[in-house]
């Protein structure tokens, strides 16, 4: 049986929405994949997920799987190393901003996020600070499906039914346009947290430096990394980026936090490291949170199974390879504006489109209720998820937000396409996703009118 689509009732398999017919895919090739029909899919978000930053279908990436699974495919990471691993460590050492001298491995985005977590732990512990475990972070982001993870955003929406396994961590609101627009209501929620919990019972301020899904292609203002940094000084805690995304050149360079005006302590990351060609995601630390444990128990947690394993460290060792060899992400710096511009100008006139931001490959679009340009879209119309299915009939992936209960944020979409895509795929992107929001546009604008 070859089905082009898969539905809950024919699948074993339990899908994120039973209701959705999801497309059997079964090759890639550059910026397409294929289904099982034979009907092919632009793939403007690489792989669906962001993850695959390099396209589909890069025999040079499967050799040096290959290669690395001939001579040694599996060993442990802790009591056993490899020399694909120490190689990649050292690279990310030397790619990292400076002053990142340590690096652990993870299999993925939200193990990344733990480790970097039990990493600011670890780090008060070692010196005597065992107090310090609380984590502040922006109530409107994603950094992963776990209970950590999960804890560390502040959306109701995604935490339910789990809310008794959470820790209760604090979060403050985003500073978008709509709430503020300067980051200095931002800085003073942060203020008003610190003093409810007390700093000294601070581990660590966690956030994405520019948001993927919760809130695409957003940065907070420089006022508000400003403000950050110097409550750092005062107060003595650690600062994590979730790089899950932005890391490994989504945004334009190695990593979003070289663009920034403070240096975290903490780096986790993960998508475009494997670039969807292996599970894999690493932590790195600045010297100061090694030196901790150096000084201190010299011991650290235990990892995963397929932690720093040699066939996924041959894989992130290509990636970076060609990442270099083909000046990809000088590519994504350079063309990343026009692409944002080329976007805005197709989507212009649209009235339900407010905004379109964009950092690299990394571009969102906002949408809100036509009838005042201002406020959310009413969430039973489920644009976001009309723009999703529309963008797949016209052969188009993109991956569209829903309005979270919160407050933050309402419909939005983002669009991630690999690096290596053309200028003529680019285009083609842009068209047919200018296309899918025009459509959704005119059936919005007469239901509400
Ligand atoms: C910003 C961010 N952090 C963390 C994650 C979780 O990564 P993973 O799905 O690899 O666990 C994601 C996944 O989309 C993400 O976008």
């Amino acid at each position: 049986m070859r089905e082009a689509v898969v539905v809950s009732e024919s699948s074993h398999v339990i899908p994120l929405e039973l209701d959705r017919r999801y497309p059997v895919v079964v090759r890639g090739e550059g910026v397409w994949v294929e289904d099982a029909a034979g009907r092919r899919y632009l793939d403007a978000m690489s792989g669906g997920s962001m993850a695959a930053t390099l396209g589909h279908g890069r025999r040079d990436i499967v050799a040096a799987a290959e290669g690395q699974a001939a001579q040694l495919s599996y060993v442990h990471n802790e009591r056993l190393t490899n020399p694909a691993r120490e190689r990649l460590a050292a690279e990310l050492v030397e790619i990292a901003p400076a002053g990142m001298t340590r690096v652990r491995f993870t299999t993925g985005g939200a193990e990344s996020n733990e480790m970097a977590i039990q990493l600011a732990r670890s780090y008060h512990v070692e010196r005597g600070e065992s107090r310090r475990w609380q984590v502040i972070s922006p109530a409107q982001a994603y950094h992963g499906p776990t209970m950590e993870t999960l804890a560390l955003t502040g959306r109701p929406g995604l935490q339910r039914p789990f809310g008794p396994y959470l820790p209760q961590h604090r979060h403050i609101p985003p500073s978008t346009w709509r709430f503020d627009p300067s980051g200095g209501a931002a800085l003073d929620a942060l203020d008003r947290v610190l003093d409810e919990v007390g700093p000294q019972n601070v581990s660590a301020y966690f956030c994405e430096p520019i948001s993927a899904a919760a809130l695409p292609a957003y940065s907070p203002p420089a006022r508000f990394w400003e403000g950050l940094g110097e409550r750092r000084e005062r107060h003595g805690f650690l600062i994590c980026f979730d790089e899950v995304v932005t890391g490994i050149g989504r945004a334009g360079h190695w990593f979003a936090a070289e663009k920034l005006p403070l240096v975290p302590d903490i780096i986790a990351t993960a998508k475009g490291l494997g670039a969807g060609y292996a599970a894999i995601g690493a932590v790195l630390c600045r010297d100061h949170v090694y030196q901790a444990f150096a000084s201190g128990s010299r011991k650290f947690v235990p990892g995963h199974t397929w932690d720093g394993a040699p066939v996924t460290c041959a894989v992130g060792l290509r990636v970076l390879e060609a990442l270099r060899e083909e000046r990809l992400i000088e590519r994504v710096r350079e063309k990343g504006p026009r692409l944002r511009e080329e976007l805005a100008a197709a989507l212009a006139g649209i009235p339900m489109v407010r905004e379109v931001r964009g950092h690299g490959f990394l571009l969102g679009v906002e949408y809100v209720d036509p009838r005042d340009g201002d406020s959310f879209l009413p969430p039973e119309l489920g644009v976001a998820r009309r723009i999703d299915l529309t963008a797949m009939e016209k052969g188009l992936i993109v991956l569209s937000t829903m309005p979270t209960r919160d407050g933050f944020s309402g419909d939005q979409t983002l669009f991630a396409p690999p690096f290596t895509t053309s200028d003529a795929e680019l285009s083609h992107m842009v068209e047919r996703f200018a296309d899918t929001v025009r459509a959704v546009a005119r059936t919005v604008e007469s239901e509400l009118n």
